[in-house]
């Protein structure tokens, strides 16, 4: 990889702080171009805290900082400022795949170290760094004299907001992101309205607390967003929301087994808790913020792992048409074949080959085969989960040889399935024979499962545990030289950047909700606001392309509430570089026309543009593939139709390109006529502009390919 880089050491403003007679201390910084300034400061108490001013106006107001521990005092106040160091940043990192190749990390910084005055004398470092797009904080404990361990049962963590902002969020649950989005005032959060929950396998809200990535927008077009980054060894944050005080207040997930949420061995440092800040809803999505706080690639080359688009056996047991199991009994604790086959097995050597089939002739690359392996007879519903499933089993009817020899000689892969129902620690026992068997059949990407109640009893999907099992499982994983997409999985903080091999996940109510969800699935605001929020977190396995949006022969009261030209603009506008064709063979042969876009579209982008956006309402995003150049655009809306102006400005300039565009027809509507489709040839150049008229609930997709002279 080509890593162009340099750093601006520029030590500044090192001591250049104004310590004041009370040990009062103000350190202060902004963003590389002015807009943002954050000052760190300690008040009489010596209690640190920090405000943030975006283009002059106060945007977080006076919000303090520490943490609360087990067998330890708190520390928050009687901190006296040691040194500090005042400075900028700046290189330039390529993204072995990804949004864009280069990216930007360009930011100033502030890192303090903080000591008590009084014993024990612990000392901890707070470090600031703002960017153009807004900022990143953690705190640091170093290594000290007489402090070894820290168990943490609460960082407190502020952040006093001065407005009552439009949010977007879903409730700060323990287990589950598969929430649909609330819009409401920040003073009306109230995340226990989710409880009862329905559709779900697991959830757990404790407290008025948000799951993050939370968005905000302000009367005057200020747009917030609040995340984290580098989540490792650490539980997740969530954010509980101080309705009366327009507060947010770090609230970490803990365990049921140890009164402290984190236990970690000094020194360490906690993840960043992040603030994307912009004056418009494209910025959010262009942001960079989230990856650039995280490490540089630890993995080195990982091209072994090629961006696809997919196909497999998945939506057609959503529907019910087939099951993942195939109908065995334990049997001495073996799964035996017992002559009770039901028949309807999903994953049968010849349905299989029916998708590699399709695949090859499609221009997509793999084929994801969920309901392989034996165990499925009891991944659900059971306490007893540990030892059940294993990874190297096939079922009777699956020859994953001979299907692994056809996939290679069609040009295809096989995409492994790993279904855990969070039973954790058989997966642990098991992963080295698991991957191992995958590299012994060239596959390089797994996607992994976490269905269920965690085992052991008492911990929770996001808490430090499964935290360490979920990164443990992609560190080891890419020994393997295998990629991973998980589904239940915890947020994606930016940790692609470290780990390369870490492509994709779930982490939101995907499609697979509108199969089966009884409260009408996904309402067609969902992605619109997923865009702005889940999205800004990192890639989404959202599993796109349903054709037959009614699906009426399977379920009469479930459809996909989007337009057909909206399922083919989330190629582009939802970004993963595994991009499932979800639909089934049969329902993308019967539409040959819209099937060309999923053959032409590319799914590794040189670059991206985001084009408009209003939070909750609209996005359209242009990306450049990377080897051919040429442009995909999708655009979509949500229950409200809507007329977009394309500028295509952003072309080469002097390339003709020959465009063919999707759109809803005169008559689409989600709803009341999803496949009204019109398609169009044009001559498209930089100097072009096209008005586009979206239906509710509909978008559209463009494909651009340049013109040979
Ligand atoms: C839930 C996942 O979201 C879905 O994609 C998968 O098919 C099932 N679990 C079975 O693993
Ligand atoms: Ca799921």
């Amino acid at each position: 990889m080509k890593l162009k880089g340099y750093v601006l050491l520029l030590l500044l403003l090192v001591f250049s702080c104004a310590i004041g007679d009370d040990n009062q201390v103000t350190l202060s910084t902004s963003s590389p171009n002015g807009d943002i300034k954050v000052k760190l400061q300690l008040n009489t108490e010596g209690a640190p805290f920090y405000t943030v001013t975006f283009k002059n106006t106060t945007i977080v107001d006076t919000s303090f900082l520490g943490f609360e521990f087990l067998k330890a005092p708190e520390l928050k106040s009687g901190l006296k400022h040691i040194q500090s160091e005042v400075s900028s940043f700046n290189e330039t990192w390529e993204m072995p795949w990804g949004e864009q190749r280069l990216v930007e990390n360009n930011y100033k910084y502030i890192k303090a170290t903080f000591e008590e005055i009084q014993s024990p004398n612990r000392q901890v470092i707070i470090e600031f760094r703002v960017y153009n797009d807004g900022i990143g904080f953690r705190y640091e404990f170093p290594e000290q004299k007489g402090w070894t361990e820290a168990l943490i049962k609460e960082e407190h963590t502020e952040f006093n907001l001065t407005e009552n902002y439009k949010t977007f969020w879903i409730p700060g649950d323990w287990d589950i992101y598969e929430h649909l989005y609330s819009t409401t005032k920040l003073s009306e959060i109230d995340a226990q309205s989710y409880i009862p929950k329905t559709n779900l396998a697991q959830s757990y809200i404790p407290e008025n607390a948000a799951n993050t990535p939370v968005t905000m927008v302000g009367e005057n077009g200020l747009h917030l967003s609040f995340h984290e980054a580098a989540l490792i060894d650490y539980s997740g944050m969530t954010l509980k929301v101080d309705t009366a005080n327009l507060t947010l207040k770090s609230s970490l997930v803990g365990s049921e087994n140890t009164a402290y949420k984190v236990k970690r061995t000094l020194p360490f440092h906690t993840p960043w808790r992040t603030i994307q800040i912009t004056d418009n809803a494209p910025g959010l999505i262009a942001s960079n913020l989230v990856v650039n706080l995280n490490e540089p690639n630890k993995l080195g080359d990982v091209s072994w792992f090629t961006p696809m688009k997919y196909t497999g056996v998945w939506w057609e047991m959503h529907l019910g048409k087939s099951t993942w199991d195939y109908g065995m009994e334990l049997v001495d604790g073996k799964w035996t074949d017992t002559g009770k086959a039901h028949g309807k097995h999903g994953a049968t050597t010849e349905n299989v080959k029916r998708f590699i089939d399709f695949s090859a002739k499609n221009n997509i690359k793999g084929v994801l085969v969920e309901g392989w392996n034996t165990g499925w007879e009891r991944w659900i519903g059971f306490e007893d989960r540990e030892g059940v499933f294993d990874f190297v089993t096939p079922y009777p009817d699956y020859d994953i040889d001979e299907v692994t020899r056809y996939a290679k000689e069609k040009g295809v892969q096989i995409i492994m399935h790993h279904e855990t129902s969070a039973a954790t620690q058989t997966y642990e026992k098991q992963q080295d024979t698991a991957y191992a068997l995958m590299k012994k059949y060239g596959m390089h990407a797994v996607k992994s499962g976490y269905v269920g109640k965690i085992l052991p009893k008492g911990e929770y999907h996001h808490g430090q545990y499964m935290v360490n099992h979920y990164n443990n499982a992609a560190i080891k994983a890419a020994k393997y030289q295998v990629a991973v997409n998980a589904h239940e999985p915890i947020k994606a903080t930016g940790l692609r950047r470290t780990y390369p091999n870490i492509i994709s996940r779930e982490g939101l109510r995907g499609q697979e909700f509108n199969a089966w969800a009884g409260d009408g699935g996904n309402p067609p605001e969902h992605l619109p606001i997923v865009a702005f929020t889940r999205m800004l977190a990192g890639p989404i396995d959202f599993t796109p392309g349903i054709f037959n949006i009614k699906f009426d022969d399977y379920r009469k009261d479930n459809q996909v509430n989007t337009t057909l030209a909206q399922q083919l603009a989330l190629y582009v506008v939802i970004y993963s570089p595994v991009q499932m064709a979800a639909d089934l063979v049969e329902h993308y042969e019967a539409n040959p026309e819209a099937l060309q876009f999923i053959r032409d579209v590319g799914v590794d982008w040189e670059k991206s543009v985001v084009l408009h956006g209003k939070v909750g309402d609209y996005v359209t995003i242009a990306r450049q593939e990377r080897d051919t150049g040429n442009w995909f655009v999708g655009g979509i809306t949500d229950e409200n139709s809507v007329s977009l102006e394309v500028d295509f400005g952003f072309l080469d300039e002097d390339a003709v390109y020959e465009a063919i565009i999707y759109k809803d027809g005169s008559l689409a509507h989600w709803n009341d006529n999803p496949l009204d489709l019109q398609i169009e040839k044009q001559t498209i150049t930089k100097a072009s502009k096209l008005t586009i008229k979206l239906a509710e609930g509909g978008g559209f997709a463009i494909s651009l390919k340049k013109k040979l002279n």
